[in-house]
């Protein structure tokens, strides 16, 4: 996707890591910005190796102000810690920093406003992997239709050397939770793994 620039023209990468919070905390750029609580900007190490990307904050997300804090991120939460990814040792944000209403998904229009503060966390975390996590997120950053069942699982060379991998959202899984083989969540099992193999290869040289 092209770069977009803020309100002011600016690129924003070119921005401290703070200042693109602070920045994103005012910001105005698109019509989520009319019903929130909190902006959620995102919460990690900062470099970090590992980033997950979601949808956009849902309520409990928006009263605090973080990440994947309501069910579908405890469930992510164990996620991690059963692959001894600790969340703490992970960045977490999403495709918008603020809630769309009714929890519904992040409009394209809203995502390409957005992108500006996205681009630039990246830039400044330097992750080698990209976890995108259900449709809007993989989408968006492939720049493709297809959707998340078909390319689940799967490392996409994406920019400046850094990997892609999309997984199931935990919110889909919340409403599949089957552990049958084959079952998304089974699937996201053997995905997270392979998520935290690669990432020792890349962490070991
Ligand atoms: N779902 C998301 O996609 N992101 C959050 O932060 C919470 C729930
Ligand atoms: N649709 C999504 O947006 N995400 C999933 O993980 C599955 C279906």
């Amino acid at each position: 996707m092209r770069t977009l620039f803020d309100e002011a023209g600016e690129d924003l990468r070119r921005l401290p890591f703070a200042e693109l919070e602070a920045r994103a905390k005012v910001c105005k750029l698109c019509r989520l910005s009319h019903g929130r609580t909190h902006v959620v900007f995102g919460e990690g190490p900062q470099p970090c190796d590992l980033v997950f990307i979601g949808e956009g904050p849902g309520e409990v997300e928006d009263q605090t102000g973080r990440p994947f804090v309501g069910r579908a991120g405890q469930l992510l939460d164990e996620i991690l810690k059963a692959s001894e990814l600790p969340r703490e040792s992970v960045y977490i944000t999403n495709t918008v920093k603020c809630r769309p209403p009714e929890n519904r998904l992040p409009a394209r229009d809203e995502m390409e406003a957005c992108w500006p503060y996205l681009e630039a966390q990246i830039y400044h975390l330097k992750p080698k992997i990209i976890v995108t996590l259900g449709n809007a997120p993989t989408q968006l950053l492939l720049d493709t239709q297809e959707g998340i069942t078909k390319i689940r699982g799967q490392f996409f060379p994406w920019k400046n050397g850094i990997e892609l991998f999309p997984m199931f959202h935990p919110s889909y899984l919340l409403r599949n939770p089957s552990k049958e083989k084959g079952s998304p969540k089974y699937l996201t099992w053997k995905d997270i793994q392979r998520v935290k193999a690669r990432l020792h290869e890349h962490r070991n040289g």
